[in-house]
């Protein structure tokens, strides 16, 4: 029996039915009312319902053109004989949404699960682009696990600024060139359009894109899907594939959980440090493997990664853009390139194996993608630290860091919070040089709910002054993916649950080592423990709504930021009715 054959156990019953083909009463309330659409009976006669989950939002620009993706999925739908619904769920525009999209993510989820479960739906499309809104559509149907498949939105078209290709990772330097004073609020301003010229999410290897590569190495979209633009043609054959695929996976009856194996997340880690992809991956991947019930640890972040160098030249970790990806071979020209180090027989959910996925893809410039034995850069992926200062852990991203700085000892700068942070960076006695490590507290995932993401915070402006571009900066926050610098993130426990980075004081020794993965406050024992005792106890201000019940439930960065009673599934089974 072949691969593809081994998922074609054919259902008896649409889930659907339990809605579309009851008699009397509760069956004229189920179809009455869908009528008023303008639908013919036999839409309700045993044909899969395929919800296409939609996060169109205006407040979403990256996904501002998900209306349009939609109705090509709704052709494939229905050409393959399938019942298209189409239905919101609340969208997270990264750039708009305060404090953070990350403190929704989890409430998204929770949306997306209860809207699939509660409804007359055998399959769904998640149609996913800026970064939150995959992991958190990801999420919510693996806890409802039935058939389901990701169409990415695609990134924008590369950024053209005074005859230079720019992208989000050029925010991060006009800051400090803002800041330092070498560049124009006027030159800020006219490089905004100039940045953003099409449809699409963030066109670096930023979270967004690590996640569209994310569900395509795991196997949950349409192999190529990681990479076509947005403005691609293309994009919308793929939706369209995915929309009549859909169909497919509902008489087959394969599920997430048919995909989502142990070997597809390994397989995910590595394509992730290949490509230099996000920090954000490491806290979505452990939260997606929780809701499926695959045990998936930090430390495999680490070791897995350990052996994959860097092939894929992409801002933040090098030069290229999303755009350039594409045309260079995309996702399954760097799969093809790892093969020795997949699973390639994990399923995907096309129906075909990971080989027989890729068994095609070729690299057309070596500038973009390289080879393994001649990569871009030996150092990838997600090193995890350990030491007295993140007893279960911290992560940093080597190839966006300094090679200098990979091994220092410097005196910490402490500040106690985001707003000390902002108060004091510019100080002129503020007791900083090249050599200082900058400590911020206070920013993990209770503390400053949703973790904000200012773990790379910018440089006093006495140092870019004298051309320093790089120190040493630790945080129990997350940084954009787009981001760069020796940046130390999610520091477990956070300063807030009694974590070691809530006693650092001024002038206190930091040694970073990242060959050894140490991470050490040189402080002895007994002078910790004293100052520990001396710690006042976090307290929850938040006494209503959303966010409170966030900081009571969250867990630590290590363990995927998700709240502690989402974690696993419920099934989808349908719950009696009311009528
Ligand atoms: Fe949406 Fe960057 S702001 S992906």
């Amino acid at each position: 029996m072949s691969e593809t054959k081994k998922y074609l156990k054919m259902k008896k019953e649409f889930r659907s039915q339990q809605w579309f083909g009851l008699t009397g009463k509760d069956g004229f309330i189920h179809r009455a009312w869908m009528k008023n659409q303008g639908l013919p009976d036999d839409e309700f006669r045993g044909k899969p319902v395929i919800g296409i989950c939609n996060t169109w939002s205006e407040l979403t620009p990256c996904n501002a053109h998900f209306r349009e993706l939609a109705e090509s999925v709704k052709w494939g739908i229905l050409e393959a004989g399938g019942f298209p619904v189409e239905f919101p769920v609340m969208s997270l525009g990264e750039g708009l949404i305060k404090p953070t999209a990350m403190l929704y993510r989890n409430l998204v989820s929770m949306d997306v699960e209860e809207s699939i479960r509660a409804n007359p739906i055998d399959g769904v499309v998640l149609l996913c682009g800026c970064d939150k809104t995959t992991p958190s559509l990801v999420m919510g149907a693996c806890s409802m696990d039935i058939p389901s498949i990701v169409v990415s939105g695609g990134a924008m078209v590369t950024g053209k600024y005074k005859g230079k290709d720019i992208g989000t990772s050029d925010i991060w330097r006009f800051a400090d060139e803002l800041h330092s004073g070498t560049m124009t609020e006027e030159a800020l301003n006219l490089a905004e359009p100039c940045m953003c010229r099409s449809r699409g999410h963030c066109a670096v290897m930023g979270t967004a894109s690590s996640m569209a590569c994310m569900v395509e190495a795991v196997g949950i979209s349409h192999s190529g899907n990681a990479a076509i633009p947005a403005a691609d043609s293309r994009r919308k054959v793929l939706a369209q594939l995915s929309g009549s695929r859909i169909v497919e996976m509902v008489n087959e009856d394969m599920k997430l959980s048919d995909v989502l194996t142990r070997e597809a997340f390994e397989n995910a880690i590595k394509v992730n440090a290949a490509i230099g992809g996000s920090t954000n991956f490491v806290i979505h991947l452990l939260a997606i493997a929780g809701r499926i019930g695959i045990r998936l640890d930090l430390d495999d972040f680490d070791r897995l990664s350990a052996s994959i160098p860097l092939i894929a030249n992409l801002q933040p970790s090098g030069k290229y853009f999303k755009e350039d990806f594409y045309y260079a071979g995309g996702l399954p020209a760097v799969m093809q390139e790892l093969t020795a180090h997949l699973h390639p027989s994990c399923m995907m959910v096309n129906g075909k194996t990971i080989i027989e996925n890729i068994s095609n893809a070729e690299i057309w410039n070596r500038e973009v993608i390289a080879t393994v034995d001649e990569p871009f850069n030996p150092q990838s992926g997600i090193v995890v630290l350990k030491g007295n200062l993140c007893e279960d852990g911290a992560i940093m991203k080597p190839s966006a860091a300094s090679v200098q700085l990979m091994q220092h000892t410097g005196k910490a700068v402490v500040f106690e919070n985001i707003e000390d942070y902002k108060n004091r960076i510019d100080a002129p006695d503020l007791p900083v040089d090249e050599n200082s490590i900058l400590v911020l507290k206070n920013v993990g995932p209770k503390s400053y709910p949703g973790m904000p993401e200012v773990g790379n915070m910018g440089l006093p402006k006495k140092l870019l002054n004298k051309g320093i571009t790089d120190l040493i900066r630790i945080s129990d926050d997350r940084m954009s993916g787009t981001g760069f610098g020796t940046v130390v993130l999610h520091v477990s426990p956070e300063a807030a649950k009694g974590g070691t980075p809530a006693v650092v004081k001024d002038g206190d020794l930091i040694k970073l080592d990242v060959a050894s993965r140490s991470l050490q406050l040189l402080v002895d024992d007994e002078e910790l423990q004293k100052r520990k005792e001396n710690l006042q106890p976090f307290i929850n201000e938040y006494k209503r709504g959303y966010v409170s019940l966030f900081i009571d439930h969250v867990e630590q960065a290590h363990l995927g930021v998700d709240l502690d009673f989402l974690k696993g599934g419920s099934g989808n089974k349908v719950s009696l009715d009311s009528h």
